[in-house]
């Protein structure tokens, strides 16, 4: 698949993408050979890749390691990487690490948290030539202070906060915005005011496009499952029975087989048991 320019992406409004995480080289692979529209090296590689219990003690090098390996296993997708919690917070800070994570990593786009209050910062990015996807809901590097993972926007005020936030990110000059945990409706509305892509997770069937963490959907992460995720196949069962019988074939003596060992001539063995 050709990768698209963030002009195009701009234009796919209306047009339904396919957003998946990857974290590493097979991850980005497999996602990029099943043919999704866009790859995101998300933060929450610290709960599903480096076993933390929130996304929040993600380093920018851990980024960069990561985003590396992603770029190697799918060196022609259009590809996000989020900013980690503390790493943007002036716009200097900001700039340092989307150089991190594009020039030295390969990132086509970086992601960040946040809405009219981040503003400021997007704007810097912009004018240096970074492409930002906003991200506003449920937003997981603050989620204490919203209240931990839970549905956001139920009431008026919060309501208005996030429709006012995609808003401020698209005057900044974002390509589009991720929209988290927030009810279908809400994100309906904000899919019908802005006129650039929303990504949704958790946010009904309504958003532009669709976002999901590839542990969940393959099975491989069972920490803990959000209610919007979907299953799509449960290979974190078949690694575990594919080691399990490894394990007692190594115990039974049935691996190595004769398929998976080397020969060598018979007279050099005679020579050598002779010696
Ligand atoms: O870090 C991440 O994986 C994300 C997605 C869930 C949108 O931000």
């Amino acid at each position: 698949m050709k990768k698209p320019t963030v002009l195009e992406l701009k234009r796919k409004k209306g047009e339904r993408l396919a957003m998946l995480t990857a974290y590493d080289y097979p991850s980005a692979r497999l996602v990029a050979e099943a043919g999704v529209d866009l790859v995101l090296v998300g933060d929450s590689l610290g709960m599903v890749v480096l076993g933390y219990d929130s996304t929040l003690p993600v380093t920018v090098d851990d980024m960069v390691h990561h985003t590396r390996a992603a770029r190697r296993g799918a060196p022609d997708a259009f590809l996000i990487a989020d900013m980690p919690f503390l790493s943007y917070g002036t716009p200097e800070r900001a700039l340092e690490t989307a150089a991190r994570l594009m020039k030295d990593a390969g990132a086509d786009s970086v992601k960040l948290e946040g809405g009219s209050e981040v503003r400021p910062i997007v704007e810097a990015l912009l004018r240096a030539g970074v492409p930002v996807l906003g991200h506003v809901g449920l937003t997981p590097q603050t989620a204490s202070s919203l209240g931990g993972y839970r549905l956001q926007g139920k009431d008026e005020e919060n309501a208005r906060r996030i429709v006012e936030g995609a808003a401020a990110l698209e005057a900044a000059g974002c390509w589009g915005v991720v929209l988290e945990l927030v009810p279908a409706a809400l994100a309906r509305m904000v899919t019908e005011r802005i006129a650039i892509p929303t990504i949704g997770i958790g946010a009904g069937a309504q958003c532009d496009g669709q976002v999901l963490v590839f542990h969940d959907v393959v099975g491989l992460f069972s920490g803990f499952t959000p209610t919007f995720v979907k299953r799509y196949t449960e290979a974190g069962e078949a690694i575990r029975d594919a080691c399990a019988r490894y394990a007692d074939e190594v115990r039974r003596g049935a691996f190595p087989g004769e398929a998976q060992s080397f020969a060598m001539k018979e007279e050099v063995l005679k020579r050598l048991y002779g010696s």
